[in-house]
């Protein structure tokens, strides 16, 4: 297991169409989900040659602090990561091994309508906490997790591919090692 679970890429920020934030903020909804080719440039459905097909967007205020769950939209363990586009506000992502959470419970995500796994909160606070400005990063979707909003509203694009799913977050890492940067 790579020992992080979030990466800073050096990809470019100008990535989505012009009328992508448009078609987001429409919605009105602090969560949606979109076909990541209304939302991208075309040139971007295909990093690292893999299939980039879902867009899971959410915002978080300042103080918000996000329910812990798996990226894990049924009970197989296929693997679940995600590319975030981090703007407009200052956030960081929290993670926690299964081993310290305890009773899972699947529940029926609103937008998806799919079950995710989500969790108590723990009385031990998390070992690997990411602070995240602006800026793209990929992340462990699989790993227990929770967004919190630091200041002003952060805005999250995270790009999903169905590819990645046979994958391990050891193969994904690799994969990108040449995008990776310091955090
Ligand atoms: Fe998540």
């Amino acid at each position: 297991m790579p020992k992080e679970y979030v990466y800073k890429l050096n990809f470019p920020s100008d990535v989505l169409l012009p009328d992508a934030m448009d078609k987001i903020s429409s919605s009105r909804v602090h969560h949606s989900i979109h076909d990541a080719k209304d939302i991208f440039k075309p040139e971007c459905l295909n990093w690292m040659g893999l299939k980039w097909e879902t867009v899971y967007y959410f915002s978080k205020r300042a103080g918000q602090v996000g329910q812990i769950h798996s990226d894990c939209y049924s009970d197989d363990d296929s693997f679940e990561c995600g590319i975030n586009w981090v703007f407009g506000g200052d956030g960081s992502m929290e993670y926690w091994t299964e081993e310290e959470l305890i009773h899972p419970e699947y529940e029926l995500e609103k937008v998806l309508n799919l079950p995710v796994r989500k969790y108590e909160v723990p009385s031990s606070p998390s070992k690997h906490s990411y602070h995240m400005p602006e800026g793209v990063y990929l992340i462990n979707g699989v790993a227990p997790h929770r967004g919190i909003g630091i200041s002003g509203v952060r805005h999250v694009i995270s790009l999903r591919s169905p590819d990645v799913r046979n994958k391990t977050w050891e193969e994904v890492v690799e994969m990108f090692k040449d995008y990776i940067v310091e955090m």
